[in-house]
């Protein structure tokens, strides 16, 4: 073998040596770098003849070419074997089955208290939003009901660890009536309206009609299957110059034919008693057909709304009069979707919330 043959030979055995594509530039500046074999040879040539030139500059020539394809079929394998060392840790089980990903939605009763709020502003009515932990005063003495009146025991409120303003415990709201005088005494100033509840002096100018709901959440010490210490009640408030008992039929026939989406039920009116109303009721449902067919169901409390409440409204009775009601979302929506167990919408059972995806 001559020195060309083994050159070429041994930039072979350098090439396959090399395992990855750094020692493999390595191996190339061996043979075809700047002080390369190759290269030498060529700076060599300087000092041959014309006809020495000649061949010797050919052999060189076909061995520097056999040295670059070694090393350009070198390369390609080396790449080659990089992409499938890729493929692989990349690789892909078609048969696997997919991943999906869960589809959420709304609970029952958001989807029962959106739909409360879409009927009730379409008739005009605004939607309002209170706190849930809430004053003594706000929750039942701005609603006639007074610290040892016997009524406050209608409902086993939940009281906070902490004194109001007034000296009496915070409560978790036990219904959403705070927000009748919440929001009438805050649409009252927001058209510029003055007065002063616990001086007497009531707003005296004119003003738009109060007409709002106020759904959310309230709190009762009671559980069983038809109560739970949390639950949702809709307030509804309208107050004007002459506002009366036929509107409040017919605002709650129109909403209550809309929430079921039938016109096959009927509507009346039972007398009841809250300290905040006068006359009072209880409103009762009962659906013409169906599986609870002539079954009156009660969803809502409901009356006048007493002078005095007018009153801490910061409106007088003599002028101002409406109705309020307060309905239970939950047992509405019970109705609405059929379920029997009211502990059911709040026990967080996927295969009972899935159903309403
Ligand atoms: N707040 C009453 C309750 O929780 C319902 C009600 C609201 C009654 C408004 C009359 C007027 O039972």
């Amino acid at each position: 073998m001559n020195e060309l043959q083994s050159i070429v030979a041994a930039a072979r055995t350098a090439f396959e040596a090399a395992s990855a594509s750094a020692d493999l530039e390595n191996a190339k500046a061996q043979f075809l770098g700047k002080s390369g074999r190759i290269t030498e040879l060529m700076k060599g040539m300087a000092a041959l003849s014309v006809e020495e030139k000649k061949t010797q500059g050919a052999s060189i020539n076909v061995a520097k070419q056999d040295i670059e394809a070694a090393l350009q079929d070198r390369r390609q394998a080396l790449a080659e074997a990089q992409l499938q060392k890729q493929l692989q840790a990349q690789a892909l089980d078609v048969s696997l089955p997919g991943r999906v990903r869960g589809q959420g939605s709304l609970h029952p009763v958001s989807l029962a208290q959106e739909r409360i709020e879409r009927i009730f502003a379409s008739m005009g009515f605004d939607v309002a939003d209170g706190p849930e932990i809430e004053s003594d005063w706000f929750s039942f003495t701005s609603l006639n009901n007074p610290p040892n009146h016997p009524a406050r025991s209608m409902q086993d409120t939940f009281y906070i660890d902490t004194k109001g303003a007034d000296g009496v415990y915070y409560n978790l709201r036990p219904h959403t009536s705070p927000m009748q005088i919440r929001y009438a005494q805050a649409h009252v100033r927001k058209h510029g309206g003055d007065f002063d509840v616990a001086a007497g002096r009531l707003f005296s100018g004119d003003m738009p009609e109060i007409r709002v709901i106020a759904p959310g959440r309230t709190f009762r010490v009671d559980s069983d299957a038809t109560h739970s210490p949390m639950f949702h009640q809709v307030e509804g408030l309208w107050v004007g110059e002459d506002i009366s008992f036929k509107d409040l039929k017919s605002v709650y026939l129109s909403f209550i034919t809309s929430f079921f989406e039938t016109d096959a039920l009927q509507l009346r009116f039972r007398p009841s008693y809250f300290p905040f109303t006068e006359p009072s009721a209880e409103i009762d449902i009962m659906f013409e057909t169906g599986p609870l067919q002539g079954k009156w169901l009660e969803v809502s409390g409901s009356g006048q709304v007493h002078p005095q409440v007018i009153r801490n409204m910061g409106l007088d009775p003599e002028r101002y009069i409406g109705f309020a009601f307060g309905s239970g979302i939950d047992r509405l929506a019970m109705l609405r979707y059929s379920v029997n167990d009211l502990r059911i919408f709040f026990e967080g059972d996927v295969r009972f919330l899935s159903q309403f995806a």
